[in-house]
């Protein structure tokens, strides 16, 4: 009903809207005014060697972009695999792996069964938002992302909960493994703290977005950029839009670009970049122009300072406030959220229920 829709048109808005909030409660609760807060028995990254992260869908994309930070911060190898291809292989698994397993629902059939593949071997930590379910009952540990209900089937403050909880456990693993200095550690907390003032800033984008939304939704096929640790946001972004507004949308490599993509690239195929201004924006930004180049018209997503040295020729920008390149991937899940709701609002979609698809996916 409109009350429980909070007085938006869809679940979807509403959760979209509701980031700052649940983001806050969730760093609250994992993050102190200076220092972590996981649970006593949060494993000790000196014990472990190698991580195995397991998930499907947004939770997967959310596994995705952690292994850039638990690689950076800890040096651990990560591994990212989807539940229902992971549970096919033979992955080595010994007494020091970490398997982490990645849900909303906590009841993905595939996922539980991957968790089911390795339980006796290997360390179970589940990161989920339903403290009740099958997942978190059967793991080692299971953290909550304390993202409250979420009713849309795409999943939008889910997944900016779960990067919240992911981010802090490697920042955890750096500080076990000694390779964060304590004064990183503080500044990095800090920055964590400004995150739902900035989602909040964000979220002003969103008129902007409805009116580049009206023309996306023209296109039938839309591609998404991005490097490094936003390669997973653009894969998010094509996700979600596939997902609500069944236009076919791929995400890419920005570097990957001129080995496949760039052949599709013509005035009818949309190219959304995600360039927050980190130690990558200029290389994303160089294979911006190879796109314009080619006579693709561009949306590119950067703050302000970006948007005026990525220089002319884009056909919209969205500007995002500032931030560290470490919180980027959480920051930009706002707009790409927004860019698919709004693409399926224009479309007439059913938004919170799209055609096919399940909230909870409890078949193999
Ligand atoms: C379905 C949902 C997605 C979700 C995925 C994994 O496909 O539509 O939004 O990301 O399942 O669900 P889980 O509950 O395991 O996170």
């Amino acid at each position: 009903s409109q009350i429980e829709k909070g007085g938006h048109k869809h679940f979807m808005a509403k959760e979209i809207a509701e980031q700052p909030t649940v983001l806050a409660d969730t760093i609250k609760h994992y993050i102190t005014e200076n220092g972590l807060n996981l649970p006593d028995n949060t494993p000790d990254f000196t014990q472990i060697d190698r991580i195995v992260m397991v998930a499907c869908g947004t939770a997967y994309l959310a596994c995705a972009t952690a292994k850039y930070w638990i690689e950076r911060f800890a040096q651990i190898p990560v591994e990212v695999d989807i539940a229902s291809e992971f549970r096919y292989r033979s992955p080595p698994i010994g007494p020091r792996t970490l398997a982490i397993f990645v849900s909303q629902s906590g009841e993905t059939a595939d996922t539980l069964a991957a968790l089911r593949h390795v339980a006796e071997k290997a360390r179970i930590l589940s990161v989920v938002n339903v403290a009740e379910s099958s997942i978190a009952r059967e793991s080692d540990i299971a953290l909550p992302i304390l993202a409250g209900t979420e009713i849309g089937v795409a999943s939008t403050k889910a997944f900016t909960c779960q990067l919240t909880v992911l981010l802090a456990l490697a920042l955890k693993a750096g500080q076990d493994r000694g390779m964060l200095s304590a004064e990183d550690l503080r500044s990095h907390v800090a920055d964590f703290h400004t995150l739902p003032g900035r989602i909040s800033s964000a979220l002003g984008a969103n008129e902007a977005i409805a009116a580049i939304a009206k023309d996306l939704s023209k296109a039938r096929d839309i591609l998404f950029l991005g490097r490094g640790q936003m390669y997973p946001i653009a894969l998010e972004g094509a996700l979600k839009l596939k997902e609500i507004s069944y236009i076919h949308a791929e995400g890419y490599a920005s570097g990957e670009l001129k080995h496949g993509p760039i052949a599709l690239i013509d005035p009818a195929v949309p190219v959304i970049v995600m360039a927050p201004r980190d130690t990558l924006f200029d290389k994303t930004v160089s294979n911006m122009h190879e796109v314009m180049a080619r006579g693709g018209r561009v949306v590119l997503v950067t703050d302000s300072a970006g948007a005026k040295e990525a220089g002319d020729g884009t056909t919209a920008v969205i500007t995002m406030p500032e931030i560290s390149d470490l919180l980027a991937p959480i920051l930009y899940a706002i707009p790409a959220q927004l860019l698919a709701y709004h693409t399926a609002v224009a479309k007439g979609t059913d938004v919170d229920q799209p055609r096919n698809l399940a909230k909870s996916v409890t078949v193999e």
